[in-house]
């Protein structure tokens, strides 16, 4: 497929269209290492690497990030006390409407993913579709093995019409629990601890539907999700 480098630049997240001709125009644009002037160019988007204001970027149709969210940070365009995980990625995304596929709390970490395609933000927060979301959890007391068989039967939360259940259940030490869940319901984690008398002191998702958090990623880092970490997710 070929676009105007002005219409590329725009699907890309670097401004409105008039925006993004000027950047053409003032000479900051380079493709196949060659500043591009004419911003009714057309180009072949496959594959395309172009370079603004030397930084390269690669054409990409729709956005798949995975970030490693830091504590502190809540995963909304309008945070209310905290900084925003947005902040985090170039601005050029935020012009993408990047969105977080599922939320986490603020005082939560652990991997998040992000991307721009309506299609597959549903897919991945949509209750009906079961992903399994692990975390791993410190709680302020000693588990007990009442409060795992509870857990893996299921808990009636507050305002819920179904019963929450846990996938499986690992105990990782005395008062720290790896649990998995294919829900998503607000606060979930935090409220069937609460459900079976114990409580969440810090809360960490290790993985979604097959994938992990890579040991490599640190707190507040973020990447693109490879075709084989996509592929891995469509499971
Ligand atoms: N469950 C919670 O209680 N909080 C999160 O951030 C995620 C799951």
């Amino acid at each position: 497929m070929e676009m105007t480098l002005e219409k590329i630049l725009q699907s890309q997240g670097f401004g409105t269209r008039r925006q993004c001709r000027d950047l053409v125009l003032s000479g900051d644009v380079e493709i196949n290492g060659e500043v591009c002037e004419t911003p009714s160019e057309r180009i072949p988007v496959e594959g395309l690497t172009f370079v603004v204001d030397g930084k390269a970027w690669q054409y990409r149709e729709h956005l798949y990030l995975m970030m490693h969210k830091p504590e502190g940070y809540e995963c909304s365009h309008e945070p209310q006390h905290h900084a925003s995980v947005f902040a985090l990625v170039p601005w050029q995304f935020l012009n993408r409407n990047l969105q977080c596929v599922g939320r986490l709390d603020q005082d939560t970490t652990g991997l998040l993913l992000l991307s721009d395609d309506g299609q597959f933000i549903h897919r991945y927060t949509s209750p009906k579709k079961h992903v399994s979301k692990v975390y791993q959890m410190t709680l302020a007391d000693d588990l007990t093995e009442d409060q795992v068989s509870t857990l893996e039967t299921g808990v009636q939360l507050h305002h819920e019409r179904n019963v929450s259940k846990a996938l499986s259940c690992r105990k990782l030490a005395s008062n720290s629990l790896e649990m998995a869940i294919d829900e998503g319901k607000y606060h979930q984690v935090k409220r069937m601890m609460g459900a079976v008398g114990n409580k969440v002191v810090s809360l960490h998702r290790h993985a979604i539907g097959g994938l992990i958090l890579p040991e490599d990623l640190e707190p507040g880092q973020w990447r693109y999700l490879t075709e084989a970490e996509l592929r891995k997710l469509a499971g």
